[in-house]
């Protein structure tokens, strides 16, 4: 039995809309022991101390002692809904995943948005990308898709990311943000500043959740049964149009309504205007993987739709609100590496990373058993010789054996689910090959700059200019350089903009 006093009305959208008076039995301890006051503890006469006997006082402090869990090191601020995916293009020659098998095949989803460099109580209209991660509960187990609202990223080594993330939180002495921590970092690290650009166009402060697209970002693989593969990145497209704010209209939310996103998608779900987004891949094969001008397993580089074009897939829906935040949204636990078979990961090197920094970032947030948790668990049951371990709840493999293999039978292993051959992505020999930056790293960056209208260049270069307006001049100067080196006019419109500004240039 669970703490289920919100189920009394389904019907009510917050805890305050439930029936007053509604009388749900006794009231009782955590162990189950009626409990005789909740107003009043139990003390030794009336002027008298509390006694050490009052158990439910006890409980009742301590527990609340309890009730903060580490909150995410990245992405603490988000929101979540439930839904459903659904098949609508048949991709099954691409991958035997069970999920992708026919056209009108549905799978349950849960789906976490959030902001990355805020804490988890920080505004929802900040100027930061937007996490879009979704979880699908198939028949073979979790598949994560662990996306941003950006089909790409601003470094390429895993080794980077935490000095990355370190620059976007707060100062060590302050604990105040630190724009010079921004933008010295992004002037030593130019391959950053593809997306740093879409960061300060008004793609970085998206209207709400609802109004963005999400990508995989990453490459990763489709596998068929007989262990071929072609690569793929995944696109959902958002059906509501995409919808940003202006840097104005943001930071005024970010006063009036730092929740702005989080009730926004609350409230359309609650009304029955349920958001979808169309799902898509872009498919390419090992031989054009080689070819291509960029590397696509860099995750600073787009993959070009005008030669690798969008195939649908299917759609998303979300149609269902959480019933309890803590238990679905702050215990949710996405990974990459939470994978089926038919989904393989590529060689990128920060996805490979990432395949291991978020199972362990979980055992860490919510506990070794953090699978266990429903929001987590997966649809089917979980069959292995795990055991043990902090707040393991369920059967805990009853007296079946511990160990494997055994004379006893028990769950058997899945050789069908073969893993793919990686011998052809794998060459050379092992050392630190760095991606050096050349030429080639500014194309895509001048090319985006390029497909902006009049007024969104105006945008971006005002919002960019007056970020770098309060670094040190010398990070000012450090980063000029590469801007006009994506786009002279680009570079030389902030220029402007840092002396019209007294910026210290
Ligand atoms: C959350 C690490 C790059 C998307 C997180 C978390 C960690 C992390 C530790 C917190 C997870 C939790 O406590 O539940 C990393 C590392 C990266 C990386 C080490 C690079 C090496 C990326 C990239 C993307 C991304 C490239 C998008 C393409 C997300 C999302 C979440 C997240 C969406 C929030 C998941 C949720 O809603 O719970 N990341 N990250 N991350 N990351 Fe990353």
């Amino acid at each position: 039995p669970t703490n289920n006093q919100n189920k009394a009305d389904p019907k009510a959208a917050t805890s305050t809309d439930l029936p007053l008076n509604g009388n749900l039995g006794t009231l009782t301890t955590g162990s189950g022991n009626p409990v005789l006051s909740n107003q009043t503890s139990q003390t030794a006469g009336y002027y008298g101390p509390v006694l050490m006997q009052d158990f439910h006082l006890n409980d009742k402090l301590a527990r609340f002692d309890r009730e903060r869990i580490p909150e995410r090191v990245v992405h603490a601020k988000g929101a979540g809904a439930h839904g459903y995916f659904e098949v609508t293009k048949d991709i099954s020659h691409l991958t035997c995943a069970k999920f992708l098998s026919e056209v009108g095949k549905r799978t349950p989803v849960f789906t976490r948005f959030s902001t990355v460099g805020g804490e988890s109580g920080s505004a929802d209209t900040a100027r930061d990308p937007r996490g879009f991660a979704v979880k699908f509960y198939t028949e073979e187990g979790n598949w994560d898709m662990v996306g941003n609202n950006t089909p790409i990223f601003f470094i390429r080594d895993p080794l980077k990311f935490p000095d990355f993330i370190h620059t976007q939180k707060r100062d060590p002495r302050t604990h105040l943000k630190n724009l010079d921590m921004q933008w010295d970092f992004w002037s030593l690290v130019p391959e950053a500043l593809h997306q740093v650009m879409i960061l300060f166009s008004n793609r970085g402060t998206p209207d709400g959740f609802r109004h963005m697209h999400g990508y995989s970002s990453h490459t990763l693989k489709l596998v068929k049964a007989d262990g071929s593969f072609h690569y793929v990145r995944w696109h959902f497209r958002t059906n509501q149009g995409i919808k940003n704010l202006t840097a104005q209209e943001a930071a005024k939310l970010t006063g009036t309504n730092p929740d702005y996103s989080t009730q926004d998608l609350f409230e359309a779900i609650e009304r029955g205007d349920h958001p979808s987004w169309t799902v898509s891949i872009q498919i390419f094969t090992e031989e054009d993987a080689m070819k291509l001008k960029y590397n696509p397993f860099d995750v600073t580089k787009v993959v070009s739709q005008k030669d690798y074009p969008l195939h649908e897939v299917g759609r998303m829906v979300l149609d269902r609100n959480p019933e309890n935040y803590f238990a679905e949204v702050e215990q949710a636990a996405f990974s990459p590496s939470h994978m089926v078979p038919g989904i393989a990961p590529s060689p990128d090197r920060m996805l490979q990373g990432r395949l291991f920094s978020y199972s362990d970032t979980h055992r860490h947030r919510l506990g070794a058993n953090y699978l266990q948790l429903p929001i987590n668990s997966p649809r089917d049951a979980v069959r292995n010789q795990q055991r043990d371990g902090p707040m393991c709840f369920g059967s805990n493999g009853g007296r079946q054996p511990n160990y494997e293999p055994n004379s006893y039978g028990g769950p058997q292993e899945a050789p069908e689910t073969r893993e793919i051959d990686i011998k052809s992505s794998v060459d050379g020999i092992i050392g630190r090959h760095t991606y050096k930056l050349t030429d080639d790293d500014f194309d895509q960056p001048r090319a985006l700059y390029r497909l902006l209208s009049a007024k969104e260049q105006q945008d971006l270069v005002d919002n960019i200019a007056g970020s770098i307006a309060q670094a040190k001049p010398v990070f000012q100067r450090n980063i000029l350089p590469h801007l006009k080196r994506i786009d002279s006019e680009f570079g030389s419109r902030v220029e402007a903009f840092l002396k019209k500004h007294n910026s210290g240039l």
